[in-house]
């Protein structure tokens, strides 16, 4: 229901109305009970090809009862902040435990991993003067980032002057970033970029962009929201590359996408993280991560170490739905990554297929402008680790029969 009001000025109504006619802005989903392979909505079972937390620990029922003792032991919250109310044992655990994965010094856990992003950059170019004795000034870094870096990246730098204090790569195209690097030489550089990419499951060139940013001394920041506790074992795809990655002088990782939960974090040099405690704001002047969700996540994470064939036979599965996209003709994406983009290409195209899976009681996610160019449009899906063979079937099914209605 729309309504005029106080805000007008602000032309919400309008702007709503035309998103709703364009189909940019629909009825948000409002599941009840559980979100996994299924969900239900208004009473109706639908299948679940929009999740992101797809290995789906979430719902171990192991993983349940843990969580609920968890919070009897470490309470829902911590209260406050970290500096004013502390973190709990369980935060600590965490971040210790991330420690030893990542083999850096130090770790710091946001709520949520756009926390962590957008703290990162803030703390990377602040100024803060406490007294004549304690004072930091940063505000001469420069950023250089990915062109196809998560939106938290982008919001995060967008004070800087681009061209100044802010640069953009070609998407992993390191030869690119060289060509930047160069006049940037002997400057405070941090260049950023992710591991995995969400929208499309593109993996990074990490050992040559690394390479690159060492070769002109310019430290690194590696979102590995996307590739944390999947890729990097040798038996894994794409083990080459991410051997690469503990040298990056920065990791991040969010809990929300292989660990099925919630929250943030970034592992580092030691007191580069400390500081961050003070200078992120994200962690000075917002909640931590809820101590049992802190507990839960090590416990998962502890559980995916011990039990590497739950992520081996996931890529496996993965694998083999995107052989079979390929063979109903699908154009996908090139790197072989868990997350597979079905190109579309038309906005208009991709809302009608939405549309018709939603009829025939499926979700899925379509990203169209301005979440990528314009007819550029896509279908990202990440498959769940406890889809059943029907589920796929019946979804390959429909995609091929509106693959030739639509013709993409
Ligand atoms: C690359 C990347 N970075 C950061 C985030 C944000 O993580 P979170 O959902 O934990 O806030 C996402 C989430 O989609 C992501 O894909």
């Amino acid at each position: 229901m729309l309504s005029s009001s106080v805000t007008d000025e602000w032309k919400f109504t309008e702007f709503v109305l035309a998103a709703q006619q364009e189909s940019f802005l629909y009825d948000i989903p409002v599941v009840q009970g559980p979100a996994y392979t299924t969900v239900s909505i208004e009473q109706k079972a639908y299948v679940n090809f929009a999740g992101i937390n797809f290995l789906g620990l979430q719902q171990d029922p192991q993983v349940l009862e843990y969580f609920t003792r968890a919070a009897y032991t470490y309470g829902l919250v911590t209260g406050g902040s970290r500096m004013t109310q502390g973190v709990s044992q369980a935060h600590r655990e965490l971040e210790e435990m991330i420690c030893r994965l990542t083999g850096k010094e130090r770790t710091i856990t946001f709520a949520s991993g756009l926390l962590a992003n957008l703290g990162f950059v803030h703390a990377m170019s602040s100024q803060c003067y406490m007294n004549p004795h304690c004072s930091i000034d940063n505000r001469d870094a420069i950023f250089v980032l990915d062109h196809d870096c998560h939106w938290s990246l982008w919001k995060a730098v967008e004070r800087f002057p681009f061209g100044k204090q802010l640069f953009s790569f070609r998407h992993n195209t390191p030869a690119h970033l060289r060509e930047l690097l160069i006049p940037l030489a002997g400057k405070k550089v941090i260049v950023i970029f992710e591991s995995v990419y969400s929208s499309d499951g593109s993996i990074a060139p990490i050992g040559e962009i690394l390479d690159i940013c060492e070769e002109y001394g310019a430290i690194s920041y590696v979102d590995d929201a996307n590739g944390f506790l999947i890729y990097g074992p040798e038996q894994r795809p794409f083990a080459h590359e991410f051997a690469h990655l503990p040298r990056a002088t920065f990791i991040m990782m969010s809990f929300a996408k292989s660990v099925g939960l919630e929250g943030g974090a970034i592992a580092g040099p030691h007191d580069a993280i400390l500081a961050f405690e003070l200078l992120s704001g994200t962690s000075l002047f917002t909640a931590a991560m809820q101590p049992p969700t802190a507990s839960t996540a090590h416990m998962i994470i502890q559980k995916l170490q011990t039990h590497p064939h739950l992520v081996d036979t996931y890529l496996e599965r993965a694998a083999l739905f995107r052989q079979r996209l390929t063979e109903i003709g699908c154009t996908l994406y090139s790197s072989p990554s868990y997350i597979t983009s079905i190109f579309v290409g038309s906005d208009s195209k991709v809302k009608c297929i939405r549309r018709a899976f939603h009829e025939q009681n499926y979700i899925i996610p379509v990203f169209h402008y301005p979440a990528v160019k314009q007819n550029q449009a896509i279908v990202r899906i990440i498959l769940h680790a406890h889809h059943t063979e029907e589920q796929i079937n019946a979804f390959l099914e429909l995609l091929a029969e509106l693959k030739k209605l639509y013709a993409f």
